[in-house]
């Protein structure tokens, strides 16, 4: 197994970075790159002694322009894995198909359900009794691609949006590193479709992908 090479990409808060970065995978870290300099995240990799860096996306023409200059700041540390951490730029198709089957991200919601923004104001307002995030191959559709862990909570009548956006997020604290270190343990394989095999198994039968609902 060859040790692996992480870049991690953030544009905000980065606590999700900060799990992968206390989770200590059997990785390195080579880099936490941020599309915007304010973000707070990039002073949580420095604290953690995570080379970081910054390309602005409001420093270049368009999206193809800003992808092209941040697959070089990637691929100057040379990655076997890519991790969006609360990265909000929607990436060109030519940026996905670059790291293919070696970029992670987090999503909090139950894909398919919710893709997009607001995804736990939605959850409120349609209803559902079952919430949660995912962690996926990125694939050029948006918050789409192969799954590889889920986590639930169960929605109470009186939650609000920040309440569930904060039992979520604990979950996906739980969820990203677990899914890093399968792939960093070579211990995932793609089937033709559906979910990604975790130890040659469904991942949607791996221990970690439906803890306990949590009431
Ligand atoms: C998380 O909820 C993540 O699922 C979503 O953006 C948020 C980022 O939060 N993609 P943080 O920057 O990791 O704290």
């Amino acid at each position: 197994m060859t040790a692996k090479r992480i870049v991690i990409l953030i544009s905000g808060r980065g606590s999700n970075m900060e799990a992968l970065l206390d989770a200590r995978l059997p990785a390195a870290i080579a880099a936490v790159i941020s599309n915007r300099p304010d973000a707070a995240g990039l002073d949580i990799a420095r604290r953690h002694g995570v080379p970081s860096s910054v390309v602005d996306h409001r420093q270049f023409a368009g999206r193809p322009e800003f992808d092209s200059a941040l697959a070089a700041a990637v691929d100057r540390h040379a990655p076997h894995l890519v991790l969006l951490a609360g990265f909000m730029r929607v990436l060109t198709q030519a940026f996905v198909e670059r790291y293919s089957r070696r970029m992670l991200n987090i999503h909090p919601s139950l894909l398919p359900a919710f893709p997009g923004l607001h995804t736990h104001a939605r959850a409120v307002a349609a209803g559902v009794r079952i919430h949660g995030c995912t962690v996926h191959f990125v694939t050029p559709t948006v918050d789409h691609g192969p799954i590889v862990a889920q986590a639930a909570v169960a929605v109470q009548p009186t939650d609000t949006e920040e309440a569930l956006a904060e039992r979520v997020l604990a979950l996906e604290h739980r969820i990203y590193p677990e899914a890093a270190r399968w792939f960093c343990e070579d211990r995932m394989t793609f089937a033709s479709e559906g979910p990604v095999l975790i130890d040659g198994v469904s991942s949607s039968l791996a221990p970690l992908v439906s803890p306990a609902l949590d009431r």
